[in-house]
């Protein structure tokens, strides 16, 4: 080897060598040997204007699915054509305050905070007025979302199942951004009628001054892709809720003029 050569190797590995340990440095720990884990990033649960752009909140994945990447933003935007990836499940889950239909510590109790507080007001406001309300469904898992599709599937086929029961990945009570409430006007059920009672005509009229829309609305049902659920409460907190009751918009409708969906 000439000494040009060796030179030109030897720096070569100089530069080589120094380019590694400044690369690799913020993830070594003091021993230089063990690769340490990136802290993750906070929860985004912030409005629309801190969280993805519209167009990069989803990617599509080998089977040609669309795949939410923003799941953690309250304004999360979950459809039949968005899917929550199978292993996702919010972090800051807590039981709200709230009367229940039924006792004891079960998931779907649980919404994530912001949502849980802002349905404690609901709530309080609606015992002030007097209204028989509970809470009944909020949190689900993928797996327990597959397994209650799938019930349903079983019992009248899997297009008039996705009517009323959204696919596992496709619902929002993934997200625990969602609560279903009934009365004991109607046995607790979740019924259309529920709408027609004096608290199915308070909630459409004022969910959207503690952040909740009704996602689900009676005559745009060729829109959501599910029947008329006056019971299913979503949090997309004030701004939005406001917005999109004043313009008597479906989540979709709202996307749609404000991104272009
Ligand atoms: N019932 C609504 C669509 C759900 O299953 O999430
Ligand atoms: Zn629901």
């Amino acid at each position: 080897m000439s000494k040009t050569t060796f030179s030109v190797t030897a720096i070569g590995i100089a530069v080589i060598s120094l380019l590694w340990i400044g690369f690799f440095q913020p993830y070594l720990t003091s021993s230089a040997r063990t690769l340490v884990p990136v802290p993750l990033p906070p929860i985004v649960d912030e409005p629309i204007k801190h969280v993805l752009a519209f167009e990069n909140t989803t990617l599509i994945d080998r089977n040609n699915r669309q795949v939410i990447l923003n799941m953690d933003s309250v304004m999360v935007f979950v459809n039949k054509l968005r899917n929550l990836p199978a292993d996702y499940a919010p972090l800051d889950l807590i039981i709200p305050s709230v009367p229940f239909t039924f006792s004891g510590d079960e998931p779907r109790k649980y919404m994530r905070t912001q949502a849980a507080l802002a349905l404690e007001q609901l709530f309080a406001e609606a015992k002030n007025l007097s209204l028989d309300l509970f809470a009944t469904s909020g949190y689900r898992s993928y797996d327990k979302q597959k397994s209650i599709f799938n019930n349903s599937a079983n019992l009248k086929g899997e297009e008039e199942a996705n009517k009323t029961s959204a696919r596992p990945g496709q619902s929002e009570h993934q997200t625990g951004l969602a609560m279903d409430v009934t009365s004991s006007k109607v046995g607790y059920n979740l019924v259309e009628s529920f709408g027609t009672t004096t608290e199915g005509i308070w909630l459409r009229e004022n969910a959207h001054a503690f952040g909740f829309i009704i996602r689900y609305p009676k005559g745009k049902e060729y829109i959501t892709g599910y029947s008329y659920e006056p019971w299913h409460l979503r949090y997309v907190g004030l701004e939005v809720a406001e917005y999109i009751y004043t313009h008597s918009l479906t989540l979709e409708e709202y996307f749609q003029q404000k991104h272009g969906y």
